[in-house]
């Protein structure tokens, strides 16, 4: 006597029937870059059909967006100018500030995300301010908190801090509330790796460090239960929702959070995962469709309730084709 677990594969219909876990356009949050200068849509080298936009062309990437069905956006900022302590990021003028109100010009009521982070506004391309060559957490903590300010005051509807400096979810709530943005949500990147994923994003955001590395505040690619303490800590200081990031080699890390919390969990894609499917597609290895789709499958099956991904638009499109 054995079990025939092959009765609910034999039609698409069953199939479809039985599937546990469901893709849709509400899932996907799309990144985009936003660059000083007009008429600018430049394509990154390493991320086909990702660009830089100027201010003045974004509507063209925001009306993609909506016709896809996307509900959500999270905006990174290239300023045109850095400096030690990275003004720019905290400028009410700054190029995201006024990305913000942009997108909001375009469309009243798309989901608008901010990354709160230095590294693409200091001259050192560290995520904080430095102390010698060290990046000092608590003087960090004081900029953080200001450029969540400035971004809540240019109409964003969810600060997300990327820096990994301690304390960084209490600081951006206490200022945000202090200054009556109550109900502007927070998204921790709670547990954000050290990742050599992340090499495409640098190139595209000019946001490598100059010197060193970022392992004294991203966490170590071996740990899983310090991604915990990490996830508690945020949500103890007020994050409304937690991301694990990278996605792909951290699915046990996403399954634990789910496992272990109620928040939303946000799982972040991050450009190494992307470029690699991209490139390996251009030669011809990979049926980059099928790829793509079964990877962020696999994101939202080991417990993520949002993605981050360049593949939003891409995704919406394929999904649409298989109605
Ligand atoms: C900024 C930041 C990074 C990413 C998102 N926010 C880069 C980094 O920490 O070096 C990476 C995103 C990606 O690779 O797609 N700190």
């Amino acid at each position: 006597m054995f079990k025939r677990n092959r009765r609910l594969r034999e039609t698409r219909n069953i199939r479809d029937l039985v599937r546990e876990t469901i893709l849709t356009p509400a899932d996907f949050v799309f990144p985009i870059f936003v660059v000083e200068g007009e008429n600018i849509k430049e394509e990154v080298s390493s991320m086909p059909g990702t660009y830089h936009f100027s201010l003045d062309r974004l509507h063209e990437v925001i009306e993609e967006v909506e016709e896809a069905g996307l509900r959500g956006v999270i905006l990174f900022g290239l300023p045109d100018h850095k400096d030690e302590v990275g003004c720019g990021s905290y400028d009410n003028d700054g190029i995201v500030q006024r990305a913000v109100k942009k997108v909001r010009e375009i469309s009243k009521d798309l989901f608008i995300i901010t990354d709160v982070c230095m590294c693409q506004y200091t001259s050192h391309g560290h995520c904080g301010i430095l102390e010698g060559s060290r990046v000092d957490n608590d003087k960090s903590l004081k900029y953080i908190a200001e450029i969540a300010l400035s971004q809540a005051r240019a109409g964003s509807d969810m600060i997300a801090p990327s820096d990994m400096m301690d304390g960084h979810v209490a600081a951006i709530r206490s200022i945000l509330d202090d200054n009556g943005f109550t109900n502007i949500s927070i998204m921790g990147y709670s547990a954000k790796y050290s990742s050599a994923f992340y090499g495409p994003f640098r190139e595209a955001a000019n946001s490598s460090p100059k010197f060193g590395d970022r392992k004294t505040y991203q966490m170590d690619p071996a740990n899983i239960r310090e991604a915990m303490r990490e996830i508690d800590c945020d949500i103890e200081e007020g994050a409304d929702i937690i991301m694990v990031k990278p996605a792909l080699s951290y699915l046990d890390v996403i399954r634990w959070a789910r496992d272990r919390h109620d928040v939303p969990v946000a799982a972040y894609s991050v450009s190494g995962e992307f470029a690699m499917v991209k490139a390996a597609a251009k030669q011809g290895l990979v049926d980059e469709k099928a790829i793509a789709m079964e990877m962020h499958l696999s994101m939202k099956r080991a417990g993520a309730d949002m993605i981050i991904t360049y593949y939003a638009l891409d995704l919406c499109r394929w999904l649409r084709e298989k109605m």
